[in-house]
C-alpha cells in the first residue's frame, strides 16, 4: 500500500484527478468505480475541467458507483445518482447507459439490486480502478464497522454515526434513509486497483487505525492493507496521526 500526502485539499483533488485521468486512458473499455460524498467533489470538478479543455474523454469508459440509498429512484435531491449527474456525468462525454448506480426502488427486488449489480460488473470484466472515500467511522462504500469482509453487493442498515454524518445533506436526521445498497468488501477487494481519498483532521485518527492498526472488520478501510494495488491520497490534516 502506498500513501501520498499533500499540503492542501486542492493538492489532493489535483493529484487524484491526474491519477484517474491517466489511468482511464490506459486501455480501451476501462471500467471505473466511483464514490460520492464531500471528499471526491474537488476531484470531479478537476476531471470536468480536463474534459472541457479537451484533455480527457469519458467515451468508451464504463463506471459503477459504490452505493445508493435503498428505495431511492435516483432523482431525489440526496440520491447518489443525482449527485453523480450534478458533479460528473452531466458535464462529461460519458455515453448514455455507460454509468451505473445501484438501484433498489419501485419493483426492483433486493436480489435484482444486489446480484444483478454484481453480474453487471462481472459482465464488464470487473473494475479496473475503484476510487473510494472513507466515512468517519472507517466505512468504505456503506460497509459499516462489523460488516463481514466476505460480502459482495448487499443491502445494509446504516449506523447512527453514518446517518448523523450524512444528515448535513438533509433537512433533518429523520429524513436520512436507514438502509442502502452497497458494494461489499469482497466487491471492493476484487477491483484490480484502488485509490482512497481522505481529507481533514476529523478522519485522522481513524485513518491511522485503518492504515497502521490490525486489519479488522471493526474498521472496514483497514482491509486495504491487504490489497496489492492500493494508493491512499490524503491531505496533511488527515495524515496527521500516521
Ligand atoms: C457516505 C458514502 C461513502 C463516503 C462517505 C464519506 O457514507 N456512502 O462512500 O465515502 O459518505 O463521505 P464524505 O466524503 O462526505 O466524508
Amino acid at each position: 500500500m502506498e500513501i501520498r500526502i499533500f499540503e492542501t485539499e486542492a493538492g489532493v483533488d489535483k493529484a487524484a484527478a491526474d491519477y484517474v485521468a491517466a489511468r482511464i486512458t490506459e486501455k480501451k473499455g476501462f471500467v471505473l468505480g466511483l464514490p460520492t460524498g464531500g471528499t471526491p467533489e474537488g476531484m470531479y470538478a478537476k476531471l470536468v475541467d480536463k474534459v472541457n479543455k479537451g484533455e480527457l474523454s469519458f467515451k468508451g469508459i464504463t463506471t459503477f458507483n459504490l452505493d445508493e440509498y435503498a428505495g431511492y429512484k435516483g432523482d431525489e435531491p440526496q440520491a447518489y445518482l443525482r449527485f453523480m449527474k450534478e458533479h460528473l456525468f452531466d458535464h462529461v462525454d460519458i455515453e448514455e447507459g455507460a454509468y451505473n448506480v445501484p438501484n433498489m426502488s419501485g419493483d426492483t427486488t433486493e436480489k435484482e439490486a444486489t446480484y444483478g449489480y454484481e453480474n453487471k460488473i462481472a459482465g464488464k470484466g470487473g473494475i479496473d480502478l475503484m476510487v473510494l472515500g472513507m466515512g468517519g467511522n472507517g466505512h468504505i462504500g456503506f460497509n459499516e464497522p462489523g460488516t463481514p469482509f466476505g460480502l459482495g453487493v448487499h443491502r445494509v442498515e446504516l449506523t447512527e454515526k453514518t446517518r448523523q454524518d450524512n444528515s448535513r445533506f438533509f433537512a433533518s436526521i429523520d429524513d436520512v434513509p436507514t438502509a442502502a445498497i452497497t458494494m461489499g468488501i469482497r466487491s471492493i477487494m476484487n477491483c484490480r486497483s484502488l485509490i482512497m481519498i481522505v481529507k481533514g483532521s476529523a478522519k485522522a485518527k481513524v485513518l491511522a487505525q485503518a492504515l497502521s492498526g490490525p486489519v479488522t472488520e471493526d474498521i472496514p478501510a483497514s482491509v486495504l492493507q491487504l490489497h496489492p494495488q492500493a494508493i491512499i491520497f490524503a491531505d496533511k490534516e488527515a495524515a496527521s496521526c500516521l
